[in-house]
């Protein structure tokens, strides 16, 4: 992958999603939202992907990776009309379908397409697939840590200037008493990630959230979350409860622990 591979892929995909241009206003700042995440999760993938010590041609490969991450959230919306993928379709595989159909990767090297395809279709797996391919895995880890890096930004904003994230991305439906689940505290007290289907409340939302910092993978994720007090500032998004106070204490720790980890280039470089 090169620089002027890269280029080809933008502007083809800035005109792709030119193509999908919403009637509604709603649904124009929807789109508009996942076009300014893609810009924004190659940014900080590149970011990632430095303090890590990658060489450039490594950096234009997982710049590629956050490029065509979402793809499939254009035709998702077009369709289906929700982001939803549990009342729509796997949004990470429907990627890898519009990838395929126009040939976007064709210019590349087998392997350095083996690593993207699997990237776009597991960036969005409840859990991380086990890959023998320790550099597919490799990239999709660095994916999946500017990907929700990226996503918490998105949702402080939201709280942040209410109204401002359009109603369809929310990817919740509440149906609780407005208390955080038992099921969401358990999946927490455990360090693991808040299943959606266990979400009822605002509060378990915002547990859910919080509990991605159990996903993350690399020292300078972790860092990131640190300074820029992500953690923190979720947990504020949300009605103060006990439960949420105790989770940020749990939550901050681990970051803590892990941003420390040993730095190093930990594999790639196809
Ligand atoms: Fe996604």
């Amino acid at each position: 992958m090169n620089a002027s591979e890269i280029r080809t892929l933008k502007s083809w995909l800035a005109g792709y999603i030119a193509g999908f241009a919403a009637s509604d206003e709603e649904l124009k700042r929807a789109l508009r939202l996942k076009r300014v995440h893609t810009a924004r999760v190659c940014i900080t993938i590149r970011r990632l992907g430095k303090a890590l010590g990658l060489p450039e041609n490594d950096l234009q490969l997982v710049e590629a990776a956050a490029l065509l991450h979402d793809i499939g959230r254009f035709p998702q919306f077009a369709r289906y009309g929700t982001f939803r993928d549990k009342d729509s379709t796997d949004h990470g595989r429907l990627g890898l379908r519009v990838i395929n159909r126009h040939g976007l990767l064709s210019g590349v090297t087998p392997v350095e397409r083996r690593h993207l395809a699997r990237a776009v279709a597991f960036h969005n797996a409840a859990r991380l697939p086990r890959l023998a391919d320790t550099n597919s895995l490799f990239l999709l880890k660095l994916l999946r840590d500017a990907d929700k890096l990226d996503i918490w930004r998105l949702v402080i904003g939201h709280h942040r200037h209410r109204g401002r994230m359009p109603k369809v991305v929310n990817q919740f439906e509440y149906s609780g008493n407005g208390r955080c689940s038992p099921e969401v505290m358990s999946a927490i007290t455990s360090g693991q990630v808040v299943p959606i289907e266990a979400v009822r409340s605002v509060c378990d939302a915002t547990l859910l959230y919080i509990s991605w910092v159990f996903d993350l993978n690399f020292a300078p994720s972790f860092c990131e979350t640190l300074k820029g007090g992500y953690l923190e500032r979720l947990a504020a998004t949300a009605p103060p409860a006990p439960e949420i106070r105790c989770t940020l204490q749990t939550a901050r720790d681990h970051a803590r622990r892990r941003s420390a980890a040993a730095k190093g280039l930990a594999k790639l470089s196809v």
